[in-house]
């Protein structure tokens, strides 16, 4: 097995998997503006078991976003299997990752995401079969317990498969995606997997975040989720931080580079539906800027580049240098 987690600079700062939000062009996004590793959105293995085009299709990515993680998540281990020799043989990614986290309702209620807590042998079963079936690290995304099962004890029982990294989101599976991280179950999981890198996940907002997480955890690294909404370039602040103690905002004419650059990636990948789904990505980039909210009315409805370029050139503050 060719472990890419373990050759990568410490502290590991990655894009976490976000259904709706980790396309091909914002992780390339976030590849190009400091990002070590990016994962997809996920992917149910019983659609690519059974040949779902739509499924595939979702995964392709740009060699310029490498090292890149596919995630998958389903609950029968056969499908896992077919699907990463799939996954292998027409994406070559740079690694595969199992969704043992999502409390999304129609995920869980079908007995997978973060339900495999309670079914720890089938769970396992699951992983085996995975890593059996292909020679790309495989990494398991958790959270840090579901109902009564905690994460430890989930660990304790694969903890000798071969695992290439593991995702901990630091809160509970009652808890959603809401309220307080629990540093100490994060830093118990670090402890046991021994140098499997482990990446704290929850509420990384800013660099500061990422500093104490690390601190209380004792991870080798962090995954970012929602803290990268309209600003990608939140992983250069925090290598920023971490090498110098300070960091620079982005001037509005800065943000506006970006939400192109984005924009052009959007079209080029997904073309005019592409635009549609740049709408909230725009809403994001302005957000907390002066005069935003009417700029913001007229970013969601966007429709072709042209209205785009149209709307950030008519965008100015009046002269006044403002960031965010
Ligand atoms: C819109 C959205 C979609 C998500 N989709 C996935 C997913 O496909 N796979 C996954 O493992 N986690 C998914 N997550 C969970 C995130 O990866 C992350 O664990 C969670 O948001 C906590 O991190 P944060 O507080 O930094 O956002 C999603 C979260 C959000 C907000």
């Amino acid at each position: 097995m060719q472990n890419f987690w373990k050759n990568l600079q410490k502290p590991i700062v990655t894009l976490a998997p976000m259904a709706g939000y980790t396309d091909s062009a914002f992780r390339l996004l976030c590849r190009q503006h400091g990002a070590d590793v990016v994962v997809s959105e996920f992917v149910h293995t019983t659609a690519l078991y059974y040949n779902s085009k739509k499924s595939l299709e979702l995964l392709r990515f740009d060699e310029r976003e490498r090292p890149y993680v596919v995630q998958i998540f389903g609950k029968i281990p056969e499908h896992f299997s077919a699907s990463v020799k799939k996954i292998a043989q027409e994406l070559q990614p740079d690694g595969i990752d199992i969704n043992f986290g999502c409390p999304a309702k129609k995920v869980f209620n079908h007995g997978a995401g973060a339900a495999l807590f309670l079914q720890p042998d089938v769970a396992r079963s699951i992983i085996k079969s995975t890593v059996e079936a292909t020679d790309l690290p495989v990494s398991l995304k958790l959270r840090i317990s579901v109902k009564d099962a905690s994460a430890v004890d989930f660990v304790k029982r694969i903890k000798d498969l071969p695992l290439a990294a593991l995702t901990v989101h630091g809160r509970t599976y009652e808890q959603g995606f809401t309220g307080g991280i629990n540093f100490d179950q994060v830093a118990a999981i670090k402890e046991l997997v021994g140098d499997i890198p482990v990446l704290a996940n929850g509420g990384i907002m800013k660099p500061e975040d990422a500093k104490e997480v690390l601190q209380r955890t004792r991870a080798d690294g962090v995954a970012l989720g929602r803290g990268t909404f309209g600003k990608p370039w939140i992983f250069e602040q925090i290598k920023s931080y971490f090498a110098t103690g300070v960091y620079k905002e982005y001037t509005l004419e800065q943000v506006k580079e970006v939400a192109r650059t984005h924009a052009w990636y959007l079209f080029a990948t997904k073309q005019q539906h592409g635009l549609i789904e740049l709408r909230k990505h725009l809403v994001n980039y302005f957000r907390g800027f002066p005069g935003a909210s009417h700029v913001r009315q007229q970013l969601v409805r966007v429709a072709t580049l042209e209205d785009v370029e149209c709307i950030l050139a008519n965008y100015t503050l009046l002269g006044k240098q403002v960031s965010k």
